[in-house]
């Protein structure tokens, strides 16, 4: 890196507003006001509320070039080693929807990882984007689908056509890693950019025991979600443009998606925080990082050596799409050791303290951030304490494949449309995208047809404690959105 990390321009100029002797007469209305606002300013205090500033100021982000923020972004760039990094406050969401509404404008097929996030698919519905989906490999017998290899999506992009970019996501929600390298090799020879969704890898790269991060692999945009495993606030974000040959044509194109999408009034709160985790993985992660590293061991070495449970990882690597997995999360096996992951998790949580990350039918996740060290004693012991139920895990519920592709995305999510019932939606066409949350991952698309496998895995999924689907017409998926019928 050839800058100085130890500093955080934007966060200082963000603080030195708030430490100003100010009357305040503009946004935000509580104005510091800690009498008229008391309940606020108990909850958050005044620090908070003389940080929350608006944006368009004078010394922060407003004025001669560079700004404050100005020095802040190209930190972040060089931090991840990108040509240029822009600071979302809306998420690796946010992410998603300017690289789909940059790339429509170079064409309009994609070839997409079928499993991406919700985020992609509605990015995929405001374009109307004609999708190719590449399909990931997929774990029966856990229900979980991993990364694709260079070889499906050379395939895919093949049959597309004429796609102007491919789009994966990598790591997975269960920390398997793809080689975003060879993929990326792929895409280029087709003279197209690979857009990496690396939400849960904003820590890769600061650390020689972590996977390497996919814009120094060659990624063309890379869209990371720096509060999950980077350290900065929830819902705070980053995308990350290469260096490589599309470079010149695509940072205009984000720039625009970039203002489009983004409020007026970004949290200043959540840009700091951006500022400030970059500066703490960058000049604390060499000495932090190992010790969660070490307390990752601990964990996965008092799991083995109980032997109820076991860490997926090797099984994983298995399969050709894996190359790697992130050492900060542990996937378990919860189906040999007698209990559901979902309803590990709501013991865990209830009845312990214990918040783990995701459950599935088979699998629980636990993830620790970098530079984060959880006690592992009380996990261990908490999960040692699981009850073994007589009927094992209960019902295995089989991960249902993608239905029939009939339309694109956008032409079935904005159709005319009605509510049936799931027996009448079997053979019908979805208008809504429907995931089993977390991980979030659509098991049903606009313009795809309903299938009675999805309907029972869908139901099924609810009916498990903590289960929970996201986007479907009714909380309990007795009813379905579909495409009128003319
Ligand atoms: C792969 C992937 N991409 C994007 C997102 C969206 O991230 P955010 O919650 O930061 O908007 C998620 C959220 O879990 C995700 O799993």
């Amino acid at each position: 890196m050839r800058l100085d990390h130890t500093r955080t321009p934007y966060a200082d100029a963000v603080r030195a507003y708030g430490d100003r002797s100010l009357v305040r007469m503009n946004t935000p209305g509580h104005q510091v006001q800690l009498q008229a606002h008391s309940d606020l300013a108990d909850f958050f205090g005044h620090d908070i509320l003389a940080r929350d500033v608006q944006p368009f100021v004078d010394g922060i982000d407003y004025g001669t070039y560079p700004t404050p923020l100005d020095e802040s972004l190209e930190l972040a760039a060089d931090a991840w080693g990108a040509r240029k990094t822009w600071f979302l406050t809306n998420g690796a969401s946010k992410g998603n929807l300017m690289a789909c509404l940059a790339t429509r404008n170079l064409g309009t097929k994609i070839v997409v990882q079928r499993s991406v996030h919700s985020s992609v698919i509605d990015g995929l519905g405001l374009t109307g984007f004609d999708a190719e989906f590449v399909y990931p490999s997929v774990d029966k017998e856990l229900g979980i689908a991993n990364g694709v290899t260079p070889a499906a999506l050379e395939l895919a992009i093949q049959c597309s056509g004429s796609p102007v970019a491919a789009y994966v996501v990598t790591p997975s929600y269960f920390g398997a890693v793809a080689d975003v390298s060879a993929l990326a090799d792929v895409a280029h020879s087709h003279g197209i950019p690979l857009i990496v969704d690396e939400a849960w890898g904003a820590h890769f790269g600061f650390h020689p025991e972590l996977p390497a991060n996919a814009i120094r692999l060659g990624a063309d945009i890379v869209i990371s979600s720096t509060h999950k495993l980077a350290g900065s606030l929830t819902q705070s974000a980053m995308l990350h443009l290469g260096h490589g040959e599309f470079s010149d044509v695509l940072e205009p194109l984000l720039d625009r998606a970039f203002k489009s999408l983004q409020s007026t009034s970004a949290s200043a709160l959540l840009t700091a925080s951006l500022d400030i985790a970059r500066k703490e993985i960058v000049t604390r992660g060499p000495e932090s990082i190992p010790a969660t590293l070490e307390c990752m061991t601990a964990l996965r070495e008092g799991i083995a050596s109980d032997g109820r449970f076991y860490d997926i990882a090797a099984h994983l690597m298995t399969f050709d799409d894996v190359i790697d997995i992130d050492p900060l999360r542990i996937a378990l096996n919860t189906l040999s050791g007698g209990i559901s992951g979902h309803e590990a998790r709501s013991i865990l949580f209830n009845d312990f303290g214990v918040h783990c990350e995701i459950a599935t039918h088979s699998t629980l996740v636990l993830l620790v951030g970098a530079g984060a060290t959880p006690d592992v004693e009380r996990t261990l012991a908490a999960l040692h304490a699981l009850p073994l139920r007589a009927d094992g895990a209960g019902i295995a519920l089989e991960l249902p494949p993608a239905g029939q592709r009939v339309s694109i995305v956008r032409d079935a999510y904005f159709a005319k449309t009605e509510v049936v019932s799931a027996a009448q939606a079997v053979g019908r066409v979805s208008a809504d995208s429907v995931a089993a949350y977390p991980p979030g991952i659509p098991n049903l698309l606009p313009g795809e047809r309903i299938s009675a496998e999805t309907i029972a895995f869908l139901q099924g999924t609810i009916a498990q404690p903590y289960g929970h689907v996201r986007g479907g017409a009714s909380p309990d998926m007795t009813q379905f959105r579909v495409v009128a019928e003319p």
